[in-house]
């Protein structure tokens, strides 16, 4: 077989493994292409969770929220739970960016810097969580 023919020394397999490899390589790529795909699907559905956890981040909210503990304000699991079936996405949107305080101890939330968007979306996958 080609492959174990190549001259090393002229560095001829690159070109060896087109032309000899045909065949095979075209089997190889659809098979690649298919693991390719469901490896895309898979983690294009884990990128949903972690997209919104990774804005969390970028934004702040986890220097003070941990998804399952209190650091200064709750864990977001509890929140999720307080209003569970409540519509109140647009309140918490507009505390979240307006800052407020009362509902869960001493300490208030400051303003964060997000756009309405934003904060629709981070309540959104905070109210989600379980
Ligand atoms: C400096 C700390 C701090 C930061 C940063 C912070 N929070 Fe908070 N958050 C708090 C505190 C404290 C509370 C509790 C306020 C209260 O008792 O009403 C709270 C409450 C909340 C609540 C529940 C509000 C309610 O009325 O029940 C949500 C939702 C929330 N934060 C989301 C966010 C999001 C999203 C971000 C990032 C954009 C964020 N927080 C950033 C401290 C923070």
């Amino acid at each position: 077989m080609c492959w174990f023919d190549r001259d090393k020394e002229s560095g001829h397999g690159i070109f060896c493994m087109g032309g000899c490899f045909n065949h095979e390589t075209y089997i190889m790529k659809s098979i690649s292409t298919l693991a390719v795909m469901s490896l895309m699907a898979l983690t294009l559905t884990s990128f949903e969770a972690t997209a919104d956890e990774a804005l969390a981040k970028s934004k702040g909210c986890l220097n003070c929220h941990g998804i399952d503990n209190k650091i200064v304000g709750p864990a977001y699991k509890d929140v999720a739970k307080k209003y569970q079936g409540q519509n109140v996405t647009d309140q918490l949107a507009n505390k979240v960016m307006k800052g407020g305080g009362g509902v869960w101890g001493g300490m208030a939330m400051p303003p964060n810097a997000v756009t309405p968007d934003e904060a629709k979306q981070l309540v959104t996958w905070v109210l989600g969580l379980k």
